[in-house]
């Protein structure tokens, strides 16, 4: 066994529903893009702040000071993961569409009509309706991004022909919920900028898979949620200070005036942003070497060797799905299939099977114990573009912790439906 098969197998180990047999299959999850797994330690940290730490905030008691601190963690753990300078720029909510919804309505108090906004088609729908809907408010027009059919990824001709000086913003995913397609953020960044607009950045499909850099990429603003990577379900939303101190949000009159309490409106799911500080600590000690003579000292650093690793390891796993998947009649493929640009795809892949519809492919696949999701997984844009609606396609994603043997039996599934 590798030392990085032995490193899976450590980690699965701290997964218990990777143990789970169904009707004599043990789960294979490849619905990791809808939520993934949760490994023990993140669980337990949430119920621990349920059991012991359970107040509001801003008591003159020691389990509300205790809260504080536990807030205090998460935002320092949420910076880490996103590498941000400061952890006041991070705020948290219920999930991402929530908070984008939200902000949306907030940003858009900061254009003027006849303003122009960008969105995508490789997006999800998150990621595209809330600014539609705030920029027809506010009187906007709307322009969308295309993709190129051909592989499915962003064209960005598309988007730089269409930047004018008076796009106030653009929105566009760092990674494809149902192909994979990565986009080239820092390059966006660059472009959007140079017009004076402002860049969204939807990081949800991104977060398991590689490492988040805000200040290094220079986007205006980006979410992502807790449990796309190994946490429970909180949403994220980081913005650059400045503009997160002067756009005014819709907000209660208690709610704080500073930074991130402005943003961050009711009570807050203290145990399960407990359990997002656990879901980092995690996946930093992804990046821990217990044989390394001189041990990483940072959550940071960490994270950087750990994205790394799981880079790696997921490249060889998608690769094999899609080569197997090559080789089955009747299966087409949408998305990056050249194993030379893996490089350029999250382990995400979509496809359909001739006359055979989605639903009842993912059906299949579920009876033989592998979790996989049909339809459009909520990217709708991009469903439309590629022309897949109403049927949808059958998505298998994979994470850190699946292995070949569970891609050979999905492989073999496939096979056995496409037959
Ligand atoms: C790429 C992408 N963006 C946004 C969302 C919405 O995230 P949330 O469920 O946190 O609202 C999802 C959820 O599937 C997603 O995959």
């Amino acid at each position: 066994m590798s030392s990085s098969e032995n490193k899976v197998r450590n980690l699965r180990s701290r997964f218990p529903s990777l143990e789970r047999i169904e009707n004599g299959h043990r789960l294979v999850y490849l619905d990791g893009p809808a939520g993934t797994q949760v490994p023990l330690e993140v669980a337990q940290r949430v119920a621990e702040c349920l059991i012991h730490h359970n107040a509001n905030r801003a008591g003159k008691f020691i389990t509300s000071q205790e809260v504080e601190q536990i807030m205090a963690e998460a935002h320092e753990a949420a910076a880490d993961f996103l590498q941000a300078d400061e952890p006041r720029s991070v705020a948290f909510g219920p999930n991402m569409t929530t908070l984008t919804l939200g902000f949306s309505r907030a940003l858009a108090r900061t254009w003027s009509p006849g303003d122009e906004i960008l969105v995508s088609s490789l997006d999800h729908d998150a990621n595209y309706t809330p600014w539609v809907l705030a920029a027809r408010d506010a009187g906007l027009t709307v322009r969308t991004i295309g993709i190129d059919p051909s592989d499915a990824t962003l064209d960005m001709e598309s988007l730089e022909s269409q930047l004018t000086e008076r796009t106030r913003l653009v929105a566009v995913t760092a990674a494809s919920n149902a192909v994979g397609s990565l986009t080239d953020i820092p390059a966006i960044a660059k472009l959007v900028h140079r017009v004076g607009a402002e860049l969204f950045v939807d990081a949800v499909h991104y977060a398991p898979h590689r490492r988040i850099d805000v200040v290094g990429w220079d986007c205006d603003y980006l979410v992502c949620s807790g449990y796309k990577f190994f946490g429970p379900h909180i949403g994220i939303l980081y913005g650059k200070p400045d503009r997160m101190e002067s756009i005014v949000p819709y907000k209660l009159r208690p709610s704080p005036d500073t930074i991130p309490g402005r943003w961050m409106s009711g009570t807050q799911n203290h145990s399960c942003i407990a359990g997002l500080t656990a879901a980092i600590d995690y996946m930093a000690s992804i990046g821990e070497d217990p044989t390394d003579p001189k041990p990483m000292a940072t959550r940071r650093e960490k994270l950087d060797l750990a994205m790394d690793w799981i880079e790696a390891v997921e490249r060889e796993l998608i690769q094999r799905l899609i080569a197997g998947l090559k080789e089955i009649p009747k299966v087409r493929i949408y998305g990056i299939v050249d194993p030379d640009k893996s490089h350029l795809r999250a382990p995400t892949v979509s496809f359909c099977i001739d006359r055979v519809d989605s639903a009842i492919a993912a059906s299949e696949l579920g009876k033989k114990g592998i979790c996989a999701w049909h339809g459009n997984y909520y990217a709708l844009p991009l469903t439309l573009a590629l022309g897949t609606e109403p049927n949808g396609m059958v998505r298998l994603g994979c994470m850190h912790y699946n292995t070949t043997e569970e891609i050979d039996r999905t492989l073999e599934a496939v096979r056995w439906i496409a037959r």
